[in-house]
This record gives C-alpha cells, structure tokens and sequence, in this order.
C-alpha cells in the first residue's frame, strides 16, 4: 500500500446498492445471448410517450408474465406485446437467481424490462411508479457500454447526482430510494463490444403485483 492513495468511495443514499462488475464477462456474455435469442426481432417495440405519442429515444422489450409498455394510452403492465399480442417471452431462470440473490424480497420479479441504448439514446429523469408492490425493490443489471445514471431523491426538484453504470454492474433501488428519480444522461459510444451492433442493454426486474400482506389478507 506504500504510496497507494486509499480508494475513493462516495456514499450512495440509504436504499440504494451499487454492485460493480457483479456479472463477471462469461455470465454477462450468456445473458445477451439468452436475452437476445428470446426477443429475436418480433418482441421489440418503439414506446410512445402518453398523450403526445413521442417515440422514447430507447427501444423496449419485456420477459416474464407480464410488461411494462408506454403508448398513448399510458404507463401500464401487461401480458401481451403491444402490437402482436403475443405472451412476452420467459424471464431467463439466471434472472431470477439474481433476484433471488440481491433483492432480499420473497417474491419473484414477474416483470424484466428491456432497454436498448444505441448512439444519442437517453432516458429522462422518472420515478418507477406503475407496479403495487413497493416493498419491493427495483434491480436493474447493465450490459454493454458504459452509462452515465442520474439519481436524485424522492422529490422531483431534490438535488441529483451522477455515477457511471458498467457492463455487469447491478443497481439496487429500494427502501427509502425505491421512489428515487432516475434516468440516463448518454451512454459511452464504443465502451464495450458485448452487444452485437453497439449500445447498452439495461435490464431491470420488477416485481408488480399486490403487496404481500394485501394478497393474504384476501386470502380467507
Ligand atoms: C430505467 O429506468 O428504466 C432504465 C435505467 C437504466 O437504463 O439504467
Ligand atoms: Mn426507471
């Protein structure tokens, strides 16, 4: 250590678990394959935004019982692509392991929204408020290139920070942060080769349905 200067690690808010390179490259590397294997070309769409109906700058997908998708109608989950009408594919059992693992929840995700990032693509600062169950919290895992992640408190105007986000990294957003505002200021053209063609692909598992304790108290 002679000479070393300490690591410099910065606090994150209470909630909030940042995991870097947890998915060492094999385990990234199989992840988009399966991933992208499962969603071929037929399950990705172009969410609109609400009302105005503006393409996201991000294409989406989903795996699992049901999917986050965004049109002029609104935010909303469902079982079905929104164009095809197709069930979204299996969620890849890896995916529910690492849930398993970090998310210190008891019930599986139903829910994995895929997000791809290629060339100017962003996301802006949102809450992810559309599921029931806020005991539980949002994973998200990162593949390819390297993302610039905005985070701010549960207030819109509450002051924000930013870290880099790494292929294999995960991200935890629970507790106090499960509210937290979020978004993507630009991705790092060029910073990993792991996605075919370029860009990032950001995962993230949700879990949607009744809180627990709502699900058993109607259960007699
Ligand atoms: C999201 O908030 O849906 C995506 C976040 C990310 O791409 O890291
Ligand atoms: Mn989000």
């Amino acid at each position: 250590m002679a000479g070393g200067s300490p690591p410099v690690t910065v606090a994150l808010p209470d909630g909030v678990v940042h995991l870097r390179h947890h998915l060492d490259e094999t385990a990234q590397q199989d992840l988009v394959n399966r991933i992208l294997h499962a969603i071929g070309e037929e399950f990705w769409f172009q969410p609109t935004t609400p009302r105005w109906n503006r393409p996201f700058s991000v294409r989406m997908s989903n795996l699992g019982t049901l999917g986050w998708v965004s049109d002029r109608r609104g935010y909303r989950y469902q079982p079905v692509h929104p164009e095809s009408g197709l069930p979204w594919p299996a969620m890849p059992a890896a995916l529910q392991e690492l849930w398993r693992e970090v998310a210190g929840h008891p019930a599986l995700p139903e829910a994995c929204l895929v997000n791809l990032y290629r060339g100017t693509a962003r996301m802006g600062l949102h809450q992810d408020r559309d599921e029931h169950d806020l005991s539980a919290p949002v994973v998200s895992v990162s593949l390819g290139d390297t993302a610039m992640f905005r985070l701010g408190g549960t207030e819109r105007n509450a002051p924000t920070r930013s870290f880099p986000l790494a292929s294999g990294d995960v991200l935890v957003l629970g507790g106090p942060a499960r509210l937290a505002f979020h978004g993507i200021d630009r991705i790092l053209p060029g910073s990993s080769t792991l996605i075919p063609g370029g860009g990032r692909i950001n995962l993230t598992l949700r879990r949607v349905g009744q809180p627990l304790a709502k699900v058993a108290s109607t259960g007699s």
